[in-house]
């Protein structure tokens, strides 16, 4: 068997450890494996290479993805979907394994229907992919953002100020609420919850009379002031599956507080930070046990799912039950938002 593996949208660590684990449990179980580089316009563009042990040695710990990634989207290019197929036939390639978001999986959904054999593998450090508990970049991000908080920590005590931190995550609060609370944000917005900035000027106010020196808020992209009619963007910029680029958000508040406030409010925004560096442990883990399954997927013949986790079992989830649904924080998790008000 011959298996094709690609790497799409937004990238995170944790990618090239699952393409370490797909050509290292593949090579013992009789099933070699080529690379497709830049996201789906490697297999549009038959843009391959093969992928050996030697290929593979020594990435488990590299961020990023030696096959590149792109937010390229076959369903938009004429004739794309047959160019796949094509370049699939003309490499002997049985099914593909395609590592990414909701919108990299959902190319592989819609192939199925081409008669194209695919399974997925979550990936997006926005942890927002619906039937698994965990996407593959996710708790990287967070050591990026715990990191980040820890240090403005010292800084913003140093300067009795007002700190935000905008972080990742598009439509879901995962990033900025478990961020939040390992880095211990005084004020967390997430978009699951409107936030207005009297409210979090008064939660600022209630520190100064504790004779807290500063405060530090974490807020989501994805977060929507009250009033605002919808998600605060830095440029009208839209991706080749439709996403708005978002951006701005942290300094709207601080724009806003600023105005009413004596401590000085400064904004970081931890953007492509939360995207880079070296995989967690869990993450290299999951990879690891998502590539070694994804490949057990295909010798049983079970295609169009995704590899998901559930507790500690790894289980195959069809695409068309997992994909275009929101999987935002849960009611269950909301609590932690204000824990210590
Ligand atoms: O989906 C992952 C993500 O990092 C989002 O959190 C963010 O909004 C988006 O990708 C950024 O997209 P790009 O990498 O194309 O700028």
């Amino acid at each position: 068997m011959r298996v094709g593996v690609l790497t799409g949208g937004g990238d995170s660590p944790g990618i090239n450890a699952a393409i370490r684990s797909l050509v290292r449990f593949g090579a013992t179980h009789g099933v070699d494996v080529v690379g497709f580089l830049e996201g789906w316009r490697g297999p549009m563009e038959n843009l391959v290479q093969p992928m050996t042990m030697a290929d593979v040695s020594g990435i488990l710990h590299i961020g990023g993805t030696i096959l590149g990634s792109s937010r390229t989207n076959p369903f938009n290019e004429t004739g794309g979907p047959e160019r796949v197929i094509q370049t699939m036939q003309d490499n002997a390639v049985d099914c593909l394994v395609a590592i990414g978001g909701d919108d990299t999986m959902g190319v592989a959904h819609r192939l199925a229907g081409y008669g194209v054999k695919a399974i997925g593998i979550p990936q997006t450090i926005d942890n927002d992919i619906a039937l698994t508990d965990y996407s593959l970049g996710f708790f990287s991000a967070l050591e990026a953002i715990t990191d980040a908080l820890d240090r403005l920590h010292t800084t913003a005590a140093s300067h009795h100020r007002v700190l935000i931190l905008e972080v990742m995550g598009r439509d879901a609060g995962w990033l900025s609420l478990m961020g939040g609370v390992a880095g211990g944000a005084d004020v967390i917005l997430i978009p699951e919850e409107q936030f207005n900035v009297d409210s979090i000027f008064q939660k600022i106010k209630r520190r100064e009379l504790l004779r807290k020196r500063f405060s530090i808020v974490i807020v989501a992209e994805g977060a929507t002031p009250e009033g605002h009619g919808g998600q605060v963007v830095d440029e009208a910029e839209v991706d080749a599956f439709g996403h708005m680029r978002l951006g701005g958000v942290g300094q709207y508040i601080a724009n806003r507080l600023s105005e009413r406030m004596k401590m000085p409010v400064r904004v970081t925004n931890l953007a492509y930070l939360q995207r880079g560096g070296s995989p967690a442990p869990f993450d290299r883990i999951l990879a690891t046990r998502f590539g070694a399954a994804a490949i057990e997927f295909a010798l049983e013949g079970t295609f169009d799912v995704m590899t998901a986790l559930h507790g500690m079992k790894i289980e195959a989830v069809p695409l068309g039950d997992a994909l275009g649904r929101p999987r935002p924080v849960p009611e269950g998790l909301l609590y932690m938002v204000d824990l210590f008000e």
